[in-house]
């Protein structure tokens, strides 16, 4: 049923899209395609109209069903412990609580871990961090319920133990919740060592890089009811149906086939939907259950910081050995990820951090170390780019203080160690990097970012400004596109043709905001030459498409794409055949384009061949089913060909930084990015810059904070945890496609683009370093932790300063 479509024909180029500044997309801006194109071209999002307006239906928004309740959740004070006991009686007793369940009241199993069964719905004898949730009250109102569960530090009894709260603390300890990951790469045995031994320069150090909180506008929440035959159905803000789906079987001790959950869309998912919904979905489905009742669980945001987890926070120790170009010829590097309490999915997002530790160079001995450090602390998670910004933004560090240690500009260091084309291109986990595009997308944005000039310039103002420093950055991405998992890599669809000729299209993929509903209905719509309003995608729902894969790994389109094309092309080979049948003419030549059907020496409605074809008893619908050929992983050895392809980019940052308070403007952006043929470029350019400002919020403003005794978070709200806004979007932001249809035979040759251009604002952190090492001399190598947060700026400032005394004359 595998069926890579090579549409390339049928699309003719389209040029580079660049946005000048700010000034607003229009429709005409866009190229003329092939007439009647419905790829390629940017129909709005087909949400749009109603996101704006408010009438977009999210999971709190569903009408409730008479009689529902609400539930809340009495969270752990204490980051670890045990757990002695709870008084039950007198949390039953507060007004409008209806019951009140713990550990105890699960009917079968109390885990909701999406890979490793370490994840207890509610805490079970041992506490594991603070916030974990520990008990369930259910109330007549939403209030009543949190009221109620506010309670939890007086009626939780516990025993405290000690607690590891931070990454190297546990690693000090041996402290995971998985094995140690290890993967060496030799251009001959014992090479490592020995150039590292021979490099004609060596640098060492350290790097701390923080985590991320998803901050999805709409928070977690699930609203189950009892059905019919002991049943449920359960609405869940998810990234994944099938799993909300199993996980709630499994708790039940049910059947799959009893339980259905739906999604019609989310407020934002950014990973932290992926599998952290479960435990929402198995609360709600719990007290449904036990109660026989719709219950309603919705987070408040402060206890969706406080149970849920996030990006992983990473700490780095590297030694790496180069020659005068500031070429690469050994490199080891050690990661260690902060999981929390539990396993999650931090093995893959470890696994993918090791794959990205190349970025876009070619390494040719290279030995990287990997940890998932168990701590008392909420347990991490997906976060758009999964361990992949984490992984690269080290290289991207050290190629930066290579360049400052040689006195050198760090793109010409960059440039010196990009892979080549046919040679040097062997990922260090063994993939070759045969769709190289590196070098000259790199070339194309140095030309349209004009960054000598501005790099003469910045350098001529630092000159002359002592208290106001400029920086500039150019960083490059490559990001590997499949889920490193195998078999996650499928996707099935279900597309209606009703009798009027409107077409109803279902798939697995979830629609969190990045348009995917759009491309698919896109993708639907050029198959049967009709109007884009003529296809409709309905919410994702696990009774239509079953055993579905998260949408995530940027793989929405690429999958579920491919899987509502070859449904389409089912129907339109049935619906040709027919029509060859009616009206004369080969099967072959029947075409379809602008909503009509052309047979033969016959022209008609596409609706109107549907309405023969009906009452002529053709099933006008279909299902559809796509894997991704040529993937292969070794998890033991880290090696094989876990990717179909790879996504480019780069970006560069210009920055103003205030040296005496640590305040720093982003003056200008110009991003140049991938999206292969992009099937809507509207969509893409706003994933890219969505990305982009994402991935510079955590890099610069958003830190978080643990008490460091009690382990509590402290940064769980937005008073004290700041994501970037509108305003923090550079006055200059060009953000531009590069044209550069896939090298696979991908859904139009298009590329995923959902998370690759996070890691372009790593140019956003270099160049705020860039900035401070102007405080010193040159070669100045400013030690700049991430968030770069105004302190953490002073600090690397001060550190200059303090370098500078030491080694002055
Ligand atoms: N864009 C919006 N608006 N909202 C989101 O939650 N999630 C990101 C990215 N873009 C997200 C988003 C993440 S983490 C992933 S993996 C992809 O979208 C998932 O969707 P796709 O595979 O369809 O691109
Ligand atoms: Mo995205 S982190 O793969 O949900």
């Amino acid at each position: 049923m595998n069926k890579p479509h090579d549409l390339l024909a049928r699309s003719p180029a389209i040029p580079n899209f660049s946005r000048q500044d700010n000034t607003p997309w229009s429709k005409a801006e866009w190229p003329a395609l092939r007439e009647g194109a419905r790829v390629g071209v940017s129909p709005p999002h087909e949400s749009a109209h109603l996101h704006v307006s408010g009438q977009a239906t999210y999971t709190d928004d569903a009408p409730e069903l008479h009689g529902t309740l609400h539930a809340a959740l009495g969270l752990s004070s204490l980051a670890h412990g045990k757990l002695l006991g709870i008084d039950l009686a007198r949390l039953r007793a507060q007004p409008g609580v209806v019951a009140v369940f713990s550990a105890a009241d699960i009917p079968a199993t109390n885990d909701c871990g999406p890979v490793v069964h370490d994840d207890p719905i509610l805490a079970d004898g041992t506490l594991r961090f603070v916030g974990q949730p520990v008990f369930l009250v259910v109330a007549t109102t939403q209030t009543l319920a949190r009221r109620a569960a506010a309670l939890a530090r007086e009626v939780i009894q516990t025993e405290a133990l000690p607690a590891v709260l931070t990454a190297r603390e546990a690693h000090a300890q041996g402290q995971y919740v998985l094995p140690p990951m290890h993967l060496t790469r030799e251009t001959a045995p014992g090479e490592l060592e020995r150039a590292m031994a021979c490099a004609p320069h060596r640098l060492q150090g350290s790097l701390s890089v923080g985590g991320q909180e998803q901050f999805y506008l709409e928070g977690q929440v699930a609203y189950a009811m009892p059905t019919e035959n002991s049943g449920l159905r359960v609405l869940c803000s998810t990234q994944h149906p099938s799993e909300m789906q199993h996980v709630v079987a499994h708790m039940l001790g049910w059947m799959q086939h009893q339980v259905q959950v739906e999604c019609r869309r989310m407020g934002g998912g950014f990973g932290g939907k992926e599998s952290q919904s479960a435990q929402f979905a198995c609360c709600a489905a719990l007290a449904a259950h036990l109660l026989q009742k719709p219950v309603k669980l919705r987070l408040d945001r402060d206890d969706d910081f406080l149970i849920t987890g996030r990006r992983h926070g990473f700490e780095y120790d590297y030694a790496v050995g180069f020659d005068d170009d500031g070429r690469i010829l050994a490199y080891e590097v050690t990661l260690i990820a902060n999981a929390g309490h539990s396993a999650d999915l931090s093995g893959a997002v470890l696994t993918r951090a090791i794959c990205h530790v190349d970025n876009a160079y070619w390494l040719p001995n290279v030995a990287i170390h990997g940890f998932v450090a168990k701590t008392n602390t909420q347990s991490n998670t997906a976060f758009r780019g999964f361990g992949g910004p984490q992984g690269a933004l080290v290289t991207e560090f050290v190629l930066d203080s290579i360049a400052r240690k040689l006195g050198h500009d760090a793109l010409q260091v960059r440039r010196a160690n990009f892979y080549g084309i046919g040679r040097n291109n062997h990922t260090p986990y063994g993939q070759g990097v045969t769709d190289n595009v590196i070098s000259p997308l790199v070339d194309q944005l140095v030309q349209s970012a004009d960054y000598a000039a501005r790099r003469t310039a910045i350098t001529r103002f630092n000159a002359h400004s002592p208290v106001l420093k400029k920086g500039l950055a150019l960083t490059p991405v490559k990001f590997g596109i499949s889920f490193n998992v195998v078999h996650l890599n499928q996707a099935g669809a279900l597309v209606h043709i009703y009798t009027d000729g409107s077409v109803l299209v279902n798939h697995g993929g979830t629609e969190m905001g990045q348009g995917l509903n759009t491309k698919v209905a896109q993708v639907v719509a050029e198959e049967l030459g009709l109007d884009f309003a003529a296809v409709r995608c309905t919410a994702t729902d696990t009774h239509k498409v079953a055993n579905t894969s998260a949408t995530a790994a940027s793989t929405g389109a690429d999958l579920n794409g491919m899987a509502a094309l070859d449904a389409a092309r089912t129907l339109r080979q049935r619906l040709a055949a027919f029509a060859a049948e009616q009206h004369g003419g080969r099967t072959e030549s029947v075409r379809f384009s602008g909503g009509m059907v052309h047979a033969g020496n016959t022209t008609l409605p596409f609706a109107a061949l549907v309405q023969q074809a009906y009452l002529a008893r053709v099933q006008l619908w279909s299902d559809g089913f796509y894997t991704t050929p040529d993937l292969h992983w070794d998890a033991k050895t880290l090696t094989g060909h876990p990717f179909y392809y790879f996504a480019y980019g780069a970006a560069v940052s210009e920055v103003l930084v205030d040296t005496l308070t640590g305040e720093w403007r982003l003056l200008r952006a110009d991003l140049l990015h991938d999206a292969g043929r992009s099937l809507n470029p509207a969509i893409d350019i706003g994933q890219v810059e969505g990305a982009f400002i994402q991935g510079m919020g955590w890099l610069t403003t958003e830190e978080l904070v643990w008490q460091a005794k009690t382990g509590r978070l402290l940064t769980h709200a937005p008073s004290t945890y700041k994501i970037p806004t509108a305003n923090d979007c550079p006055p200059s932001f060009r953000t531009a496609l590069f044209d550069n249809p896939n090298a696979q035979p991908t859904i139009h040759r298009s590329k995923a683009v959902g998370e690759p251009p996070l890691l372009l604002p790593f140019s956003v952190l270099l160049a705020i370093r860039d900035a401070i090492s102007a405080v010193g001399d040159h070669g100045t190598d400013p030690p700049l932790r991430a968030p770069a947060t105004p302190e953490a700026i002073l600090d690397a400032i001060e550190a200059v300063r303090i370098q500078q005394s030491s080694t002055a004359p």
